[in-house]
């Protein structure tokens, strides 16, 4: 039986398709003070799969209380499904005018932490595309990567003119090319990138040339936006064809939909690991597969 977290619902109720398993009827509630309870009152399963992207501080919560719901019932077996890993980004200490090595006492690593706690109330992880793989090695229980990238390739158009599948920095080349390869054909590429603070970044461009060519930009996440509206500003400073700007957790906080507009993008795509309007593909296969 499958739990989902309240913002979760679209790719547990695809996941449950996929499974051909019952969703569990839950409820959310928030009491005055602010605490949430979430609860699985008809749950009664030997095997629960919580599935629950950690979005928010109160997603995390949920989380925690769906598994432990799951328990009170007498699940056996409880997997957790993190569609989406909050915190799995800062998984190294970040003092404040430090580079992201090394250690810094007093201060978390915070993906460790997180996963510590998703940990005491599971016996397995699943998540997707997390930004290192490294981070299932912070779980206290089995935990592993879930590649739903190639999904990525579905909603591009058939006709993409010699195109190129770029990342905005080298980790995302891997994504870059399994979307390649799930689309059947282009080049790949990568831009350098830096960061200068938590909005501003600093993209150096590759020198091939993209005159007229079709792009698609690919990411593991669109957060602020920064990084992917500084690649599609300078691919169309170069007389590029369209840009097409793709990524497995479409975040997309703040203003970031609308800097990518500015910058010309054609279309941005996601999946549901973030429930937005650009989440155009499920991971819900992927994951089927990996259960
Ligand atoms: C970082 O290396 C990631 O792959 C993303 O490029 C980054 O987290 C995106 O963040 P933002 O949208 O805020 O630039």
């Amino acid at each position: 039986m499958i739990l989902s977290g309240s913002a979760s619902q679209s790719v547990a109720t695809a996941l449950a398709d996929e499974l051909d398993e019952p969703l569990a009827p839950v409820e959310y509630r928030t009491f005055p003070d602010g605490e949430l309870l979430a609860s699985a009152p008809g749950f009664e399963n030997d095997r629960a799969v919580v599935v629950a992207s950690t979005v928010s501080s109160d997603a995390h919560l949920e989380l925690l209380q769906l598994q432990d719901a799951a328990r009170e019932w007498g699940a056996e077996e409880v997997t957790t499904v993190l569609p989406y890993m909050g915190y799995a980004r800062q998984d190294k200490p970040l003092a404040p005018g430090q580079a992201k090595e090394g250690s810094a006492p007093g201060y978390p690593v915070s993906a460790r932490a997180v996963a510590r706690a998703i940990s005491t109330g599971t016996d397995r992880v699943l998540t997707v595309n997390p930004h290192e793989d490294a981070v299932c090695d912070f779980f206290d229980v089995p935990a592993e990567p879930v590649d739903a990238a190639g999904r990525l390739a579905d909603p591009l158009p058939d006709d993409l003119i010699d195109p190129v599948f770029l990342s905005p920095d080298d980790g995302a080349l891997v994504i870059a090319e399994t979307v390649r390869d799930a689309y059947g054909r282009g080049a790949t590429d990568y831009f350098e990138k830096k960061r200068l603070s938590g909005t501003e970044v600093e993209v150096t461009p590759s020198d091939t040339d993209v005159t007229g060519r079709d792009v698609v930009v690919t990411d593991d996440i669109i957060a602020t936006g920064s990084t992917m509206s500084e690649a599609v500003s300078l691919l169309q400073q170069r007389d590029v064809g369209r840009v097409f700007v793709t990524c497995v957790h479409p975040m997309l906080a703040r203003n970031a939909r609308t800097k990518l507009a500015r910058a010309g993008v054609e279309a941005v795509y996601g999946t549901d690991t973030v429930e937005r309007a650009v989440s155009r593909v499920s991971v819900a296969p992927a994951v089927a597969n990996a259960l």
